[in-house]
């Protein structure tokens, strides 16, 4: 299974936005993860298409685009159109989940959904053969630099087995509190990409922590039965 590193850009200095997704590129990161939040999902409001258009400028890898907004069907276009390669939506942010992630596709993007820490596991179970991507919160959403919630390691550990049970290969995206000493045990648990925002962003050298982030994907990995 093919592992990523997506640097959640939330925790990057907005005012110097072209640097950082540079950097965060040289130090080699797989994608790029954008938060957008509406204040509504979640109490924080952050970004929307047209700073996701200008990262797409700037940017030389995917943009992995993670929607905490109501009713994200009014919104799937405009993101596609501003240069998303993944959009993922929360399970909970709408009633037609199936239809969402079906316009996603349809648009030639790859569909994520998402899950917040209190969300069961059956909330997606009807829609794993249309995503390519199960986005497993590990803190609740709306802001970065929170501890990591253990209680995710074992919905990802279920969620493995069931998509390896239906034969379906479908990444396990973590977002939430992963850090260098931590990234193992996500691995351990199936999830096979990493997002990581001030645990990145909020060390001197993103080069240096991401290099340490593989050696510990590619022990925990190596390990795993
Ligand atoms: C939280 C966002 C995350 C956030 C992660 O609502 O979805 O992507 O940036 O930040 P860290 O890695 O600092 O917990
Ligand atoms: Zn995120």
């Amino acid at each position: 299974m093919e592992h990523y590193i997506a640097p959640s850009l939330l925790s990057a200095d907005f005012g110097r936005l072209a640097e950082e997704v540079a950097a965060s590129e040289k130090a080699g990161a797989d994608m790029h993860h954008l938060d957008v939040m509406d204040g509504r999902f979640v109490p924080n409001i952050t970004i929307g298409p047209p700073v996701v258009a200008a990262v797409k400028r700037c940017a030389g890898i995917p943009l992995d685009v993670h929607l905490m907004i109501v009713e994200p069907e009014r919104y799937i276009e405009a993101f596609a159109e501003a240069g998303a390669d993944v959009i993922t939506v929360h399970a909970e942010a709408t009633p037609h989940l199936q239809r969402a992630v079906a316009r996603i596709r349809e648009l030639g993007k790859k569909p994520g959904v998402s899950l917040n820490p209190s969300t069961s596991l059956s909330a997606v179970e009807w829609v794993l053969q249309d995503v390519d991507m199960v986005l497993i919160m590990s803190v609740n959403p709306g802001f970065g630099g929170q501890a990591f919630l253990p209680s995710s390691l074992a919905k990802i550990e279920l969620l493995r087995s069931q998509l390896n049970r239906a034969k379906l290969d479908v990444d396990i995206e973590v977002d939430g509190g992963i850090k260098v000493d931590n990234v193992g045990e996500a691995i351990s648990a199936g999830a096979n990409v990493i997002v990581s925002g001030s645990g990145i962003f909020g060390t001197p050298d993103y080069g240096k922590t991401i290099e340490q982030m593989r050696r510990n994907i590619r022990r925990a990995a190596s390990t795993k039965t």
